[in-house]
């Protein structure tokens, strides 16, 4: 029987919710499926014998350099399948593209590729929860179609080869991620914050931790913030300001279930 493996990145829970879509499609459909994030493991453990899933959000019209980093490391592999899922607020500059050509050049076999319109978690917003779920359901649909075009071989994985390959540059250029660190700074308001710690059991590159003495969480300098908002969007005290960016509460899953998905993600070396 055909395994599935998707690896999954996550800011405000949308792509979570994607990735567990295309999950429970695949478990309908009698397959062996595991779920891991991708802050969780090592890229060269992932297996080249099975099916790859990578579902992740959009950032700057290209991805997070986390994810970035995830797939430029993957293993070789001789024409082992893979696809790609990713979810964004309304535009992602082609992303599939520059995806597309790391693993062909990676020597994997482009299954399909799919881009959903979730809520957004990053431009000030009103929280419209009706909205948000219609969105978010609308999306769940989406993810089960493909999720069937890759069982029954129907998807594509197009790309606009020369577009999409600019578009992808600054959110891929190293120089770009460096000055996005030392520009959006992590800010944590101690007369709002409980201290609950969550921000720093959650935070994907160790940015936040715990202050041994004021038990306060703070700031690393050398562990740099990748702008995922993951701290800021479920920090239920709205004591986290990210850059320019403060009180952008949505969510679309909740902290514990964030915290299960992370916490039962198989670790690796
Ligand atoms: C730093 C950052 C940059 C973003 N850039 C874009 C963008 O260029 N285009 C877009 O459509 N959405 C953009 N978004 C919105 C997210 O892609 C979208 O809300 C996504 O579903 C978030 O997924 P997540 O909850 O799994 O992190 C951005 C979000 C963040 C945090």
């Amino acid at each position: 029987m055909e395994t599935y493996h998707l690896y999954w990145f996550s800011g405000s829970g949308n792509s979570l919710i994607i990735c567990k879509a295309i999950l429970e499609e695949l478990i309908a459909n009698d397959y062996n499926v595991t779920m891991t994030s991708m802050d969780k493991c090592n890229p060269k453990d992932v297996d080249i014998n099975v099916v790859n899933g990578f579902i992740v959000p959009v950032y700057e019209q290209g991805l997070s350099p986390l994810v970035w980093d995830f797939l430029n490391n993957l293993p070789k592999s001789n024409n082992s399948p893979a696809f790609f899922a990713d979810t964004m607020m309304a535009y992602s500059g082609g992303v599939k593209g520059p995806v597309k050509k790391i693993l062909k050049n990676k020597g994997y076999l482009p299954l399909g590729a799919i881009e959903i319109v979730m809520p957004n978690n990053y431009y000030k917003r009103k929280n419209n929860i009706e909205k948000d779920q219609r969105k978010i359901e609308k999306g769940i649909i989406k993810a089960k179609k493909f999720t069937n075009d890759i069982i029954n071989n129907k998807s594509k994985f197009r790309d606009i080869p020369i577009y999409s390959t600019l578009m992808g540059m600054p959110s891929k250029s190293k120089l770009v991620s460096k000055l996005m660190n030392k520009m959006v700074k992590v800010l944590i308001d101690e007369e709002l914050c409980n201290k609950c710690g969550i921000c720093t059991m959650i935070c994907p590159t160790g940015h936040i931790i715990v202050d041994e003495v004021t038990g306060y969480p703070k700031t690393v300098e050398n562990t740099p913030c990748i702008q995922c908002l993951r701290c800021m969007s479920f920090c239920h005290s709205e004591a986290i300001k990210v850059g320019n960016k403060k009180n952008l509460t949505y969510r679309g899953v909740s902290i514990k279930e964030m915290l299960k998905e992370l916490n039962t993600s198989k670790k690796t070396s």
